[in-house]
């Protein structure tokens, strides 16, 4: 089997069906996952429901029908077929279409997955695309779906750029013509909506001296140095898109320069990193950039909207309903980076607990397990990058459960940390389920067994790097 012929396979499977169920994730990936499957199916005037969960786990799987439709399991189900299993679906009634960790179980169900063929920056929107594509050439206009659910699955942020099939991708978006891939950017979020010198003074990955979190910093830069106007002829804040290539490049010159001043020594092309923009969208707003629309809808989807966000990806942009679905994401928008923002100064300002393989915190009931993860993730930005962040915190709806959330960095995996692999031990150790990637992982354990969960996913962690 390859990867092309699982591929072919699932869009036949697909096109033979009646009718459909989508099962898939409330982030990004799973919303975009979603809408190019939808588009695909419905274009072929297949019958289709689509159903979100926020993660597969014994309590969410009422949420998967009793019907005989085909059940298309996106951007979840492959770390989960024993729950498939159990609930008796029958090897002909599931197509699974992942990027997460495989699980084997007795029943053989139908996927596609990139990760056997060594595709690990290929997000399960990106895999779906290819379904789509398979099914109908013309659908190469979902592929700036794809790049979204690619880019806010992080597959674009260590290589500073989408590689292999998801970079692919992105070139039947520039061929569809509502992608257009901006090289030799800098690699910092907001291009389209943030003010030029918060923009800057935002931009830490790599931290420059001088501008990262110092705004007056950022805008004598723009202003005096690089000699840039900051507002435009009517009096509003120029953003990162307005620029000329010249003036980017003057600031980015400028930007090198400040990184002689950093602790450790950086490479200036950490600094540089590929954009994609999308011509079709308005200016000024979300909707016009990948990262930037990414966590627009992972502000839908954690804060359990995702239908909002899968109209915004495919609604008919005419319609009251996708100008209203475009209001209720940017009001979760502003809501999402206020909480998120919050978390972040919560864990800093208590702290986290060390151990000798793991920084963890336990944030009770304050924040939603939903959100956690990527709390998780901007915290460690911040800290110890050496010691893998745990996050724990309690479900609004299950008093008998605690949720895990665990993120690490490309480093630390190329020395040997798999976070998937330690959640899954530790969790299962004491009934629980977890799964997910070596640098991103999550679990649900119960609460009974919370005491001692961080030392027994230490001395994982240990072993790991022994
Ligand atoms: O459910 P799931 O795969 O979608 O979780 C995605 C999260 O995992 C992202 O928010 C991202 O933080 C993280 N991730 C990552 N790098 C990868 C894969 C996932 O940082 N290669
Ligand atoms: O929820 P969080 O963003 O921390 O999830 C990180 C990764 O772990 C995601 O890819 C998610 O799909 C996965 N996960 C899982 N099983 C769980 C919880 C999370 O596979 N019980």
């Amino acid at each position: 089997m390859s990867f092309t012929q699982e591929i072919a396979d699932a869009a036949e499977t697909i096109k033979n069906a009646d009718s459909v169920t989508i099962i898939s994730h409330i982030d990004a990936d799973g919303i975009t996952s979603e809408a190019v499957l939808r588009q695909a199916i419905t274009r072929r005037n297949i019958n289709l429901e689509s159903v979100f969960v926020r993660q597969l786990e014994p309590m969410t799987m009422k949420h998967v029908p009793d019907n005989d439709s085909l059940k298309v399991f996106i951007d979840l189900g492959a770390g989960q077929q024993n729950l498939l299993e159990e609930r008796g679906l029958k090897e002909s009634e599931v197509l699974i279409i992942d990027h997460h960790v495989s699980q084997d179980t007795d029943t053989p169900y139908q996927q596609v997955n990139g990760l056997k063929y060594g595709y690990e920056k290929l997000s399960a929107a990106g895999a779906g695309y290819f379904v789509a594509r398979d099914i109908e050439d013309s659908n190469i206009d979902l592929a700036k779906l794809a790049v979204i659910g690619n880019v806010g699955d992080m597959m674009a942020r260590e290589s500073r750029g989408l590689i292999g099939p998801a970079k692919e991708i992105a070139d039947d978006g520039v061929k569809a013509g509502n992608v257009k891939i901006i090289d030799g950017d800098l690699n910092s979020y907001g291009i389209s909506t943030r003010p030029l010198h918060f923009f800057l003074s935002y931009s830490n990955d790599p931290f420059v001296p001088g501008i990262t979190n110092d705004a007056e910093g950022a805008q004598r830069l723009v202003e005096e140095y690089a000699k840039i106007p900051l507002r435009k002829d009517n009096g509003k804040f120029r953003v990162w898109e307005d620029l000329k290539s010249d003036e980017k490049d003057r600031i980015i010159k400028l930007m090198k320069y400040h990184l002689i001043d950093s602790d450790e020594p950086v490479a200036p092309e950490r600094l540089i990193a590929q954009h994609y923009v999308f011509p079709d969208e308005p200016r000024y707003t979300p909707l016009r950039n990948a990262s930037e629309y990414a966590t627009m809808l992972n502000a839908c989807g954690r804060w359990v909207k995702p239908k909002v966000g899968s109209t915004v990806c495919c609604g008919n942009k005419k319609s009251t309903e996708y100008t209203e679905a475009c209001r209720e994401a940017a009001d979760m928008l502003r809501h999402h980076r206020s909480v998120i923002r919050e978390m972040m100064e919560y864990i800093l300002d208590t702290g986290v607990t060390e151990l000798s393989h793991l920084q963890y915190l336990h944030v009770g009931d304050r924040f939603p397990d939903t959100i956690v993860g990527i709390g998780a993730g901007m915290a460690l930005s911040k800290l110890n990058w050496r010691l893998p962040i745990m996050i724990l915190c309690y479900l609004p709806d299950d008093p008998e459960l605690v949720k895990i959330s665990m993120r690490t960095n490309e480093t630390m995996v190329s020395k040997g940390v798999d976070l998937q692999a330690a959640l899954l031990e530790a969790s299962e150790a004491v009934g629980g389920a977890g799964g997910g990637h070596k640098i991103a992982a999550g679990a649900y354990i119960s609460r009974s067994r919370e005491a001692g969960f961080a030392e027994r996913v230490n001395e994982i962690l240990k072993r790991q790097l022994s």
